[in-house]
């Protein structure tokens, strides 16, 4: 089913639980140009959920001013398609307007755990994202939702948001999905020059090597993003937006002088990298001790 308002989003959901009552509906948020990435996200909600809600809206409350909003690759036909190979039941596809009939005057900020990485680089992504999840929650009331590990510090802001305003909504984090090459599967790889396609391998292949060079006795947490860093600055096509290494899943910062081996638990090791106007994130859960 195909829905492109919110009352035939809600007609539909009603009618399905009218039918099975108690039955758990799985949630898929996506901006669409679907790729494996998704659809891994679409199968696990298929396998886990009695029905599957999956949503296409390039929202744009969480572009900045000179971010691609206007140019973010779309193809509703082709991801309609790939929803239903995929198993998903419902499809929402709302316009701008749909979903904001005029400009929303509430704010949702999750403090903290936005202070790094994209939240740094993007002022005001994550408050634009939590606005769209939240009503996007509202209006699938989902039991489960899917996000992919691609968008790592994303998980944990809703994560943050779910348990800070107790919605009743478990969050399933997902891995991620690679070409078979290293490459994360991304909507914005097919803004990448065949140039660009090949150097872009240096994220993925730094976050392995940083695994090895971490085992190294001696390696502070300073000399690990260096390595990556100057591994990164090799690619000539490359501009690094950030490289940065945290404790997760809290997402809090490290002392740059700390030995890896020191650390208990997990850390997460994210880039960002610019090639041209693309901007690529890559990241690895990484522990050493
Ligand atoms: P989008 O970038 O379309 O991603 C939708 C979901 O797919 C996110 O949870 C993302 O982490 C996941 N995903 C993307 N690439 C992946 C990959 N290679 N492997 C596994 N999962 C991947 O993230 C958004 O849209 C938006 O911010 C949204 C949550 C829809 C709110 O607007």
């Amino acid at each position: 089913t195909i829905c492109r308002t919110k009352q035939q989003l809600r007609q539909a959901l009603e009618e399905r639980r009218k039918q099975q009552p108690g039955l758990t509906t799985g949630f898929v948020p996506t901006m669409g140009y679907l790729h494996e990435g998704h659809a891994s996200l679409i199968r696990r909600s298929v396998a886990e959920c009695d029905i599957t809600v999956l949503s296409i809206f390039v929202n744009p409350l969480q572009f900045g001013p000179n971010e691609d909003f206007d140019r973010y690759p779309r193809d509703e036909q082709r991801d309609l398609a790939l929803a239903e190979e995929n198993g998903a039941d419902i499809a929402f596809l709302p316009t701008v307007e749909e979903m904001y009939p005029s400009k929303p005057l509430t704010r949702l900020t999750v403090d903290i755990v936005t202070d790094r990485l994209c939240g740094a680089s993007r002022p005001g992504h994550f408050d634009g994202v939590g606005v769209v999840v939240s009503k996007l929650f509202n209006l699938v009331q989902p039991q489960r939702a899917y996000f992919g590990m691609k968008d790592a510090q994303q998980v944990a802001v809703i994560r943050r948001m779910t348990d800070d305003l107790d919605m009743p909504i478990k969050i399933v984090p997902c891995d991620i999905v690679r070409e078979p090459d290293g490459l994360a599967l991304s909507s914005r790889n097919v803004y990448l020059s065949a140039e660009e396609r090949s150097q872009a391998l240096v994220l993925s292949r730094s976050l392995a090597k940083a695994k090895e060079i971490g085992e190294t006795a001696t390696m502070t947490v300073q000399g690990l993003i260096d390595e990556v860093s100057n591994h990164i600055r090799q690619s000539p096509l490359a501009t690094i937006d950030y490289v940065e290494l945290l404790a997760y899943p809290n997402l809090t910062p490290l002392a740059p002088t700390e030995l890896l081996a020191d650390i208990h638990g997990e850390l997460l090791l994210a880039v960002a990298v610019k090639f041209g106007r693309t901007r690529l994130i890559d990241n690895r859960i990484l522990s050493f001790s």
